[in-house]
């Protein structure tokens, strides 16, 4: 193994920047060849593909968003897209790909691997929606930035003494709104994974008014079938009270890496230069027990999602 490739893909999320620096620093040191395409499988596809040294990735460990660019691409979901892809790798003699995303990277990478490319997934993405790994990169930044967004919020709905319903992301993961909604001491946390019932939580809030307490805070999934300003009318109605709404939306992607996610970032990235030099590829890093794993990428693609509902419940304890 000489020349290796890196792009990172999809939704950007906190900790891609420290992923990048530790796969072309560990890569260097390890006396590879490592190369940034950028814009990630778009720029695959278009051939934007730039060496680079230890210095291309300096100052960059604190910073959120992604140095090499990111997309969504339409066009590598297609044969010829695919086959393009398969062949800059090729004319510019990338002998592995470590690819930086969530789960619709990990399609891709995994499609590029049947076309007989060696892959190295690492999970970046806010959502937390990849199973095979206790925590994806960006998770625990987003958290900490919608728990931050409820402090503030509930100061202004305590004064008012309001009911306000917060819109988080999580695609159809329901994990960035349960962490924060139990650590953020939300009173209701409606995620895609669990029935929600507006009577059940129009009662919760009128029994939390008669015992005193005049303000709330409701953490809604974006994946929730329902629209935000729609539960609001239904529930202001039922409480006869206004609800208010806010919609974090990018907010909770952007901002400094945690040094959770930093570390996560950090240490999967070694791991993939570790086992790349060891001439072993098609590997899904992560965290399994605390250990940084690499697994088969078919397999940890197959793993099903699971969702704590535990600590779902203990929201609703805590928050009578
Ligand atoms: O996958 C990360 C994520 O932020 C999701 O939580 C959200 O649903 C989606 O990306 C938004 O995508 P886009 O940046 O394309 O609007």
């Amino acid at each position: 193994m000489n020349r290796i490739g890196v792009l990172t893909s999809g939704g950007d999320a906190p900790g891609m920047n420290a992923a990048v620096r530790a796969v072309v620093r560990f890569g260097i040191e390890a006396g590879l060849e490592v190369y940034g395409i950028h814009r990630g499988f778009e720029g695959l596809i278009d051939g934007e593909i730039h060496e680079m040294n230890r210095r291309s990735v300096g100052d960059i460990l604190q910073r959120g968003g992604t140095i090499l660019k990111t997309a969504r691409s339409e066009r590598f979901l297609t044969e010829e897209g695919q086959r393009r892809a398969v062949e800059n790798l090729d004319t510019f003699g990338i002998e592995a790909l470590i690819i930086i995303g969530g789960n619709g990277s990990f399609l891709g990478a995994e499609a590029l691997r049947k076309r007989g490319v060696t892959v190295m997934a690492i999970p970046g993405t806010i959502d937390n929606d990849l199973a095979y790994t206790e925590r994806t990169i960006g998770f625990d930044t987003a958290v900490n930035t919608v728990l931050d967004a409820i402090t503030r919020i509930r100061d202004t709905s305590s004064a008012h003494e309001r009911n306000t319903v917060i819109e988080v992301m999580g695609r159809e993961c329901g994990d960035i709104a349960l962490y924060a909604g139990l650590a953020g001491g939300a009173e209701c946390v409606l995620v895609p994974e669990v029935p929600y019932s507006i009577p059940e939580i129009s009662r919760k809030i009128l029994e939390g008014m008669n015992n005193g307490k005049m303000q709330s805070i409701l953490i809604k999934a974006e994946g929730v079938d329902i629209d935000t300003e729609e539960l609001c009318r239904e529930l202001s109605e039922r409480i006869g009270r206004e609800v208010k709404s806010v919609k974090l939306s990018y907010l909770q992607r952007g901002g400094s890496p945690t040094l959770a996610d930093r570390l996560l970032a950090t240490e999967c990235a070694e791991k993939a230069i570790e086992l790349l030099v060891s001439d072993i590829g098609n590997k899904a890093i992560g965290l399994l027990g605390g250990e940084i794993v690499g697994l088969d990428l078919t397999e940890a693609l197959e793993v099903p999602r699971s969702f704590d509902r535990e600590l779902y419940r203990a929201i609703d304890v805590l928050s009578k």
